[in-house]
């Protein structure tokens, strides 16, 4: 342990934020099954929400965004909770100890942080980070290995990827400071890649999320460029960059693609794309500007609907809700389809979202412009929730928002199940788990039939 780490732990003078309070690591690796429950499990949720953050085994990290990747299980099974899981990723960064802003972990495919983002795709869970490939996790949580997909990937992988519920293709890419900065990726429903295309942008740009929708993916070409020859600053705001969308037809190429030029921002998170005629239209979390210097105010984010008019070229721009958020999501089944509902995080008085304040879950409804809260009382973080249908027949607000809550006064943290078709009611379960949930950034519920076979 160093100096820097040492004082970190110890003098709150020194503690960046992001490995302060709840924002800290935990430093055991637990099991605990048969979890105490406040109300009643829906008998109709059996599979396991899991969830992944920045944990750094140190105490420190350079960055939120740098610590090693600890994933948190809680396996839900005809109304119990069978048990509670914490374990980090056994990465070769994690083996090695090494830092993200290590130059060593930017040259190796499988030095990845695995902290950003878990999901279920062909049978398989991977734990996910963008400059480098998937680890597969077993369904308790021990590290399989990474990824290539038979030497095939080539590229990095995103975290978040997006899953067609439709077709059942993952539709990813990778981005890269380095050329090729961004390459398209398709795995097909059997978990085999079958389309990989390089994609020319300017520069490289952190490109942390993108979308699909029924006949299109579409990228977020955004001024968060690279600059390495810039050893003080390789990553940040650049205002000469612009910023620009790129839409292309499904399994297309570089060829196929048309930008729009719209007003700079940055957006971490969309909630949803789709195409309604010759118009494609984007539901995103927009940010004026953003900073990487984790101690420089970021604007937050709100939600916006961006429309492009595919026939005449057409681009609008226009905020759709007043209330700052973070995390959104909508159900996995309307992802690149028309959707009703979206769930995410926000401040409590709807000012502003840092998630550094106690929080509510909000559910939009963008069919009538409406918005509900969910409020966990005056010490609740919620962190990101998940939707899941009670079952395949449900309609897009019948089922459950699900996600891990911290309690301030008591240090503790909850699984915490919300009807959604109740906007605004109080929880109908809460799973005590036996140790606090730092927070951290993406999860998914992975039901037993998303494992069968
Ligand atoms: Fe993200």
């Amino acid at each position: 342990m160093t100096e820097l780490d040492i004082d970190a732990r110890t003098d709150p003078a020194h503690t960046p934020w992001f490995v302060d309070g709840n924002f800290g690591p935990v430093f055991d690796e637990v099991t605990d099954v048969d979890l105490r429950v406040t109300g009643s499990i829906p008998p109709t949720l059996s599979g396991r929400y899991l969830r992944t953050g920045s944990n750094p085994p140190s105490g420190m990290s350079s960055h939120w965004f740098a610590g090693d990747g600890m994933v948190h299980g809680v396996r839900l099974d005809a109304g119990n909770a069978a048990w509670y899981r914490n374990r980090y990723v056994q990465t070769t960064k994690f083996e090695r100890g090494l830092d993200a802003s290590d130059p060593e972990v930017m040259l190796d495919p499988t030095a990845s942080s695995a902290n950003t983002s878990v999901l279920a795709h062909a049978g398989r869970i991977w734990a996910l980070e963008e400059l480098h490939l998937p680890y597969e996790l077993s369904p308790e949580l021990d590290t399989i290995g990474s990824d290539d997909f038979g030497g095939k990937l080539t590229t990095a992988f995103t975290a978040h990827p997006k899953l067609c519920p439709q077709t059942g293709e993952l539709h990813f890419f990778g981005y890269s400071p380095f050329p090729p900065f961004l390459t398209y990726h398709v795995l097909d429903a059997g978990g085999a890649l079958v389309h990989s295309t390089e994609i020319d942008v300017p520069k490289g740009t952190m490109m942390h999320d993108f979308m699909i929708t029924r006949d299109h993916a579409i990228f977020m070409d955004l001024p968060i460029v690279f600059d390495l020859s810039n050893l003080e600053s390789p990553i940040g705001w650049d205002d000469t960059y612009g910023a620009r969308i790129g839409i292309m037809p499904r399994m297309g190429a570089n060829a196929d693609i048309r930008w729009f030029e719209i007003d700079p921002c940055y957006v971490f998170h969309p909630l949803n794309a789709y195409v309604d005629d010759n118009v494609v239209v984007c539901d995103v979390g927009r940010h004026a500007s953003m900073s990487m210097q984790p101690e420089v105010y970021t604007p937050p984010a709100h939600l916006h609907r961006w429309t492009f008019d595919l026939a005449s070229g057409a681009v609008n721009e226009q905020r759709i809700d007043e209330r700052t958020h973070a995390f959104s999501r909508v159900d996995d089944r309307v992802v690149g389809l028309p959707h009703r509902y979206g769930w995410g995080v926000s401040h409590r008085d709807g000012s502003e979202t840092t998630l550094r304040e106690p929080g509510v879950v909000v559910r939009w409804d963008v069919v009538t412009g409406t918005q509900a809260t969910y409020d966990l009382g005056p010490d609740a973080f919620p962190s990101e929730f998940v939707f899941v249908q009670d079952d395949d027949a449900a309609g897009e607000d019948e089922g459950w928002a699900i996600g891990f809550v911290y309690n301030a006064s008591e240090d503790s943290s909850d699984l915490v199940i919300l009807d959604a078709s109740a906007p605004g009611s109080d929880p109908v379960a809460r799973i005590h788990l036996p140790q606090r949930v730092p927070f951290g950034f993406h999860g998914s519920w992975v039901d037993d039939s998303a494992l069968a076979g």
